[in-house]
């Protein structure tokens, strides 16, 4: 790969490639080889926990070279734009750059004939793709039930303003899954309608192998007083008696940050059901895989 910005760039081959040699780091996290020092850093333009820091985990067992970046002590402070902040990098010799910012696709601006010559991989834009994200959650599903093939999946909570909402379901529907939505009617636009059916928690708590929930996005809302948080959860949420009548082998996931007893139970975030731990643990190795296929795709390891 020259970069990873979007789950639609990749093919059902590339995604199984990246899922097995994630698999192959969790059995062995020092499979990666590296020949010569390369050089990384992450741009995290929106707060960040598991994201960044899984991705600097990966970056230090591959044992590439953190550049560090902070955008409220860096010239971004004085006005500097993100172009001109992946061409810094690039001049200083940074090689490839994780990024979240705010605005969706701000990546179209660095890559394919506006490549810098820094590998970008998008650490979440916005309300648009969460690539690194869905590759964790399909490596969690695989790893539960070997096939994405006819498993259904609930997709659950704020859509709109989920980009792992977005990239689940187009990777999701491309592998042969079949998706549900949940959550506020209102949030469930057309875009979605394209990819599956709207249910009430209530019908779907019963059908569904994954469970996924979003977290409510509560700063990406103008207006946040039509739900109360007890509301919300008796509404739309997955609360301990709708975690009761799960299937039998279903399992539960959420990205995080979880909003404990709003969209999921707190008694249900460890539950045996739940691969909440298990989706952070799988996200280092999975992040490892890109790093590597970049890493790859852009010759970085080849003498001059
Ligand atoms: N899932 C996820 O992107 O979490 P962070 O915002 O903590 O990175």
């Amino acid at each position: 790969l020259q970069y990873l910005v979007s789950i639609e760039d990749l093919s059902t081959e590339e995604v199984e490639a990246l899922i097995e040699r994630a698999e192959k780091f969790k059995r062995n996290p020092s499979l990666f080889d590296l020949k010569y020092p390369i050089y990384t850093t992450n741009l995290f333009f929106e707060n960040s926990t598991r994201t960044h820091s899984s991705f600097e985990v990966a970056e230090q067992r591959m044992k590439l070279n953190i550049v560090s970046f902070n955008p409220s002590i860096s010239a971004v402070s004085k006005g500097e734009t993100l172009y001109d902040t992946v061409l810094t990098m690039g001049a200083i010799g940074t090689q490839i750059a994780v990024i979240r910012h705010p605005e969706n696709e701000y990546y179209k601006q660095l890559i394919g004939e506006n490549d810098l010559g820094v590998g970008i991989i998008n650490g979440g834009d916005g309300s648009g793709q969460h690539p690194s994200q869905c590759l964790l959650d399909m490596m969690t599903i695989k790893e539960e039930f070997g096939t994405f093939k006819d498993l259904k999946v609930a997709i659950v909570g704020d859509l709109t303003n989920s980009r792992v909402a977005k990239s689940n379901m187009q990777l999701l529907k491309k592998l042969g899954a079949s998706l549900y939505f949940s959550g506020p009617k209102e949030w469930f636009s057309e875009e979605f309608a394209e990819y599956g059916q709207y249910l009430e928690m209530d019908e779907l708590v019963t059908e569904v192998d994954v469970m996924m929930m979003l977290r409510v996005q509560h700063e990406r809302h103008a207006d946040d007083s039509k739900f109360s948080k007890q509301n919300y959860h008796e509404k739309f949420g997955l609360s301990v008696a709708r975690g009761k009548k799960l299937k039998a082998g279903s399992i539960i996931m959420h990205p995080g940050p979880i909003n404990r007893d709003v969209e999921l139970a707190s008694d249900l975030v460890e539950c045996e059901q739940s691969r909440f731990v298990k989706q952070m643990t799988n996200g280092v190795f999975v992040r490892m895989a890109i790093l590597e296929a970049v890493i790859n795709g852009r010759h970085l390891m080849e003498a001059d």
